[in-house]
């Protein structure tokens, strides 16, 4: 039987319409699509392949949601699928399958893995190992919060993204700074963390029916707070091509338990953790949802599949059969130096000779590109090759041959 499948996209995102693109093709499924943007701003191929539209004032709002999925079921029939990529919806579209009686993450749990502080609670009665954490209401909840985890502190919302007003805490005279930039109230809690010091990872995986069946790794080249204060660095992300070596033998447990506790149902799931100098590891935070940044692309071309069509078919069917890895992968993350429009890209001619047979997919930063304010900088670059350490060197040599320049 023809399923009906509703996919809420707000906006058309570059990679938000490769999601819906992803879903489109999926066989045995009529696809709606609700947003906000007018569907007019959708390329003409992609909504020739819708079977209906809702727009809505406000695609975050699950009671507008609501509200189009019932209009859409008098339309097409019954629902039996809605999804949605971004991280802000998870909430919302879980609220609405309640309501609708639509399976998907329940309610609960797409809460423990949107709500930062409750999700610590969680995976700490749940034994799984993580940074100290508490949730400031007033200013003196958070000094003697500071008092109880100790310096040097991430300050964060807990419902953050792109680490926007995520700060690190040196100590008090820095608290009192950050407590006057974002002044916390009981509405707008600040979470104050333990700062852990180490490697980053991310651990992304693959569950049906809060089963983990897959899952694939990446380490950052740095963590993203330190890519943020320190405006030189270009970012990179690694995915090794052995994934299951035995030194990710303690992750691989501790983030199925993980997964557990927070509820996980059928999806993709990326997870962010650390590995301190002394060798143990601890889980930084957990989306029920596909990662961003492009790890989806990186693990598309580490196994030669179009990963978000697996993802599409994954939410829609409950269905995935693990791809072989055949290659490591890696994105370099080029970002303007100084400040303005992007005037120039320097070194990309040696880079292209050097690198070139490694370069799957570029975006390159275009002449008079406005400047990006987050980590990601204005364009990327993403290599493979069998061996890891050929991809890890590759992404060390672009970021040092490469130079965007603003101004
Ligand atoms: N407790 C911590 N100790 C050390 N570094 C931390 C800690 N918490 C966060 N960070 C750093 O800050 C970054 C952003 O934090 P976090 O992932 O919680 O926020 P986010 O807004 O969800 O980020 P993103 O959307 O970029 O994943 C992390 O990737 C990490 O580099
Ligand atoms: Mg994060």
């Amino acid at each position: 039987m023809v399923k009906n499948v509703v996919f809420v996209a707000p906006f058309f995102l570059e990679t938000t319409l490769r999601f819906v693109a992803a879903a489109a093709s999926v066989p045995g499924i009529r696809l709606a699509l609700i947003s906000q943007d007018p569907v007019q701003m959708l390329p003409a191929e992609l909504r020739g392949r819708l079977s209906a539209h809702r727009r809505v004032k406000d695609g975050l709002d699950p009671d507008q949601i609501t509200v189009a999925v019932q209009a859409l079921s008098r339309e097409m029939g019954p629902v039996s699928r809605v999804l949605g990529a971004l991280e802000e919806l998870q909430v919302p579209l879980a609220v609405v399958r309640r309501r609708l009686d639509i399976p998907g993450l329940s309610v609960e749990a797409a809460r423990n893995f949107r709500d930062k502080s409750r999700m610590k609670d969680v995976l700490r009665a749940a034994g799984v190992p993580c940074a100290k954490h508490g949730l400031a209401g007033t200013v003196s909840e958070a000094k003697k919060l500071a008092a109880e985890i100790g310096y040097p502190m991430v300050a964060k919302p807990p419902a953050g993204a792109g680490a926007r007003n995520t700060f690190r805490v040196e100590d008090a005279a820095s608290l009192d700074q950050c407590l006057r930039l974002t002044p916390p109230s009981p509405a707008q809690p600040m979470l104050l963390e333990e700062f852990i010091v180490g490697d980053e990872h991310s651990f992304d995986a693959v569950s049906i029916g809060g089963k983990p069946v897959w899952h694939s790794l990446t380490r950052y080249y740095p963590g993203p707070l330190e890519v943020l204060q320190n405006p030189w660095i270009q970012w990179c992300v690694l995915l090794p091509r052995e994934v299951d070596h035995p030194q990710y033998n303690d992750i691989r447990g501790v983030a199925v338990q993980a997964l557990d506790a927070l509820g996980m149902g059928t999806g993709l799931s990326h997870m962010e953790w650390f590995r301190r100098k002394d060798g143990s590891i601890a889980v930084s935070e957990v989306g029920a949802r596909p990662p961003g940044a492009q790890f989806t692309t990186l693990i598309s071309y580490a196994h030669d599949v179009d990963f978000y069509k697996s993802w599409a078919n994954l939410m829609i069917h409950d269905a995935f059969s693990p791809p072989p890895r055949a290659y490591a992968a890696g994105i370099a993350f080029l970002r303007g130096q100084g400040r303005g429009r992007v005037k120039g890209i320097r070194g990309l001619e040696q880079a292209q000779k050097e690198l070139g047979h490694l370069v799957v997919e570029a975006r390159l930063p275009r002449q008079g590109q406005a400047p990006a304010s987050s980590y990601e900088g204005e364009g990327w670059v993403v290599l493979r090759h069998p061996e890891t350490r050929v991809v890890q060197e590759g992404l060390r040599r672009l970021v040092s041959h490469v130079q965007v320049e603003l101004g």
